[in-house]
């Protein structure tokens, strides 16, 4: 299929393109759009074929299911049975942002969005595009990252063309996700909620709201939050998560094929990937500069691990994911 590219200011949305888009994803087509984490590959959640062609295009595992993202609170009463107090409470706090919830699905719900789980994850995009997309489509839009599996997430259109080039109907360029890590996902289905994937909303806000949050176990026999079990954000490149980048790369010879990714003030003469200047900044980068990595023909990554507070848990998640646990 010919992948139509087009361009729009997220400040002043060109309405018209967003019709033209909204109304290819009720036609059963893939649209890939921007959101304040990373690009979506989306289609019409109800839409039983549709969402099955996200899975080829993407080259997903069925059995990892996706999110439905909706424009406003009341859109989430299509896809889910109840919204429990808590849930109601955070969506207030939190949507739209980065955080997805998990809840029980009603029965109506495709399978395929699900992959067969009696739950479905639930988020509203904080992104003017995201939300103006999914309003003219008049239904919930499920949308994985728009990568091919197991590659970084896109944080950019192009980065996106290039995955998935004559794979989807349309990709909406409307420059970088300025938060650059997928959303935070929250079982809410347990009595203490889970966070199955740490994102932007950190644990620190969730506890401040909620009061108790735990971590879920990512490396059980039947993961909760299916996604987490497969290769993930994996550039060509091989990447080594480092703690003390300074010290590392004082005492390293790096070759010319070895890469470091760290903040501002650690920059190395070569092959220097600048992360910024602070976890923010980080975040925002490390799928992008993964991705320049391969790019500038790097064959192993040296990426600054850094603590877990705010959206260093966040980033660590990851690293730790990229590396396949690879820390010095
Ligand atoms: O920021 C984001 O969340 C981006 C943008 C596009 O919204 N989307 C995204 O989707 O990262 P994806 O498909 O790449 O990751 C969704 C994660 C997967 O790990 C998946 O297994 C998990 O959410 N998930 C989806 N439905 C679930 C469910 N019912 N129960 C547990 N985990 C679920
Ligand atoms: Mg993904």
């Amino acid at each position: 299929m010919l992948t139509e590219f087009i361009k729009t200011d997220p400040d002043n949305i060109d309405m018209e393109l967003i019709a033209r888009a909204a109304d290819c994803i009720c036609r059963g087509g893939l649209v890939v759009f921007p959101t304040e984490t990373v690009y979506g590959l989306g289609a019409d959640a109800f839409n039983f074929d549709s969402v099955g062609k996200i899975f080829q295009a993407k080259g997903r595992a069925a059995d990892n299911p996706l999110i439905a993202h909706v424009s406003d609170i009341e859109q989430v009463n299509e896809l889910v049975r109840r919204v429990p107090e808590k849930a109601r409470i955070l969506m207030e706090r939190f949507w739209g942002g980065p955080l997805t919830l998990i809840l029980e699905r009603k029965p109506t719900v495709p399978d395929v969005v699900t992959a067969g789980l009696n739950t479905v994850a639930v988020r509203m995009p904080s992104h003017s595009v995201a939300h103006e997309l999914i309003r003219a489509a008049k239904c919930p839009i499920a949308a994985p990252s728009a990568n091919i599996s197991g590659s970084p997430s896109p944080t950019t259109a192009q980065d996106c063309l290039r995955d998935l080039d004559g794979r989807v109907d349309m990709i909406i360029d409307a420059g970088a996700s300025p938060i650059g890590l997928e959303s935070t996902v929250l079982d809410m289905t347990a009595e203490v909620p889970v966070i199955l994937r740490p994102g932007a909303v950190t644990p620190e806000m969730l506890r401040d709201v909620l009061g108790d949050v735990r971590f879920g176990e990512e490396s059980s026999d039947i993961p909760k939050c299916p996604g987490m079990k497969y290769t993930h954000y994996s550039p060509a490149a091989e990447v080594i998560a480092v703690r003390d980048i300074r010290s590392f790369t004082a005492t390293a010879s790096l070759g010319d094929t070895d890469a470091v990714i760290s903040f501002s003030r650690d920059r190395t003469e070569q092959n220097f990937f600048d992360a910024g200047e602070d976890c923010a900044s980080y975040a925002a980068r490390l799928f992008y500069l993964l991705r320049r990595c391969d790019d500038s023909g790097m064959k192993r990554i040296y990426a600054y691990l850094p603590p877990s507070r705010g959206i260093g848990a966040a980033l660590r998640n990851r690293l730790l994911k990229s590396s396949g646990g690879r820390v010095i």
